[in-house]
């Protein structure tokens, strides 16, 4: 796979090496079953009152299961649309969201990506974040670095929170996180360039490791939204806590990312 090379030489361990390919193949394969399907009309399904699922979110699961099973058979994979998978206790594991962005591309919105993660004792050791319609892969590996398609990303330097283009998500627990999300917007708003609220929280992270944002900032999130948007930035050399300034974990609900410069100040702003 031409777009993991540098990524493929760099790194020294094997099995991170079989991790990277692995976790790729899976999100092109799905990507590209996406990609078809964008545009055409979709069957939905609600999970919650605004918590769709599509036949594209299953296909693309379907796709993501049977493509990293047959890589590694004996990892376990905690993945969004199955339910059963969600307890998965392995101390090493996939975490897979098949479609990030779920009602843009229900929308015809065009901001969805599908996000990749291999955790090995709460360590996140690969992630791949893949957005189909710009054919953009994301990719790091622990202790190797984040590249977009095979070339190495960083997050910003900017230093000064009126410079930085802030994004956020708005959680489908609407009545109950509503207060939250509006004092979190009225602190950070008159103090930041803009805030984009784009709709793929996988993508997002991803956007804050490439340095197109410099924070990204949301509560009430999953494991499988997170993970892999998590190594990217740490990878990236930005900066990953819970909105209290602790540890980022994937199980933690809430998560700041930012350029690590702008974290304090981002962080007193939204606590
Ligand atoms: C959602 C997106 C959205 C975020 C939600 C997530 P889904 O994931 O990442 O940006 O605000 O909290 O659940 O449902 O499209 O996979
Ligand atoms: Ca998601
Ligand atoms: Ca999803």
């Amino acid at each position: 796979m031409n777009r993991i090379q540098n990524s493929l030489a760099l790194c020294t361990d094997n099995e991170q090496k079989t991790w990277l390919a692995a976790a790729c193949r899976a999100a092109l394969a799905a990507g590209s079953l996406i990609r078809e399907r964008y545009g055409q009309p979709h069957t939905i399904t609600l999970k919650g009152a605004i918590d769709l699922v599509t036949e594209t979110d299953v296909a693309s699961e379907a796709a993501i299961v049977a493509s990293l099973t047959a890589d590694t058979p004996a990892i376990p994979i905690m993945t969004e649309e199955t339910k059963a998978s969600h307890g998965t206790t392995a101390q090493r594991l996939w975490i897979v969201d098949p479609l990030d962005g779920t009602t843009n591309f229900a929308h015809g919105f065009p901001f969805f990506a599908v996000s990749i993660a291999l955790l090995d004792r709460g360590k996140p050791m690969v992630g791949v974040v893949y957005a189909p319609l710009l054919d953009e892969l994301f990719h790091a590996v622990r202790g190797c670095g984040a590249r977009l398609n095979d070339k190495a990303i960083s997050v910003t330097a900017a230093n000064r929170l009126v410079e930085a283009l802030v994004a956020t998500g708005f959680p489908y627990q609407v009545e109950e996180t509503l207060s939250t999300v509006m004092r979190q917007m009225q602190a950070v708003l008159p103090k930041v360039r803009d805030i984009r609220r784009a709709g793929a929280a996988a993508l997002d992270l991803a956007y804050v490791a490439c340095g197109r944002l410099d924070g990204f900032y949301e509560m009430n999130l999953q494991p499988w939204d997170t993970a892999a948007g998590w190594l990217l930035v740490q990878e990236a050399g930005g900066m990953t806590t819970t909105f209290a300034g602790a540890p980022f974990s994937p199980f933690s609900s809430d998560i700041l990312a930012s350029n690590a410069v702008l974290h304090p100040q981002l962080l007193e702003l939204i606590r």
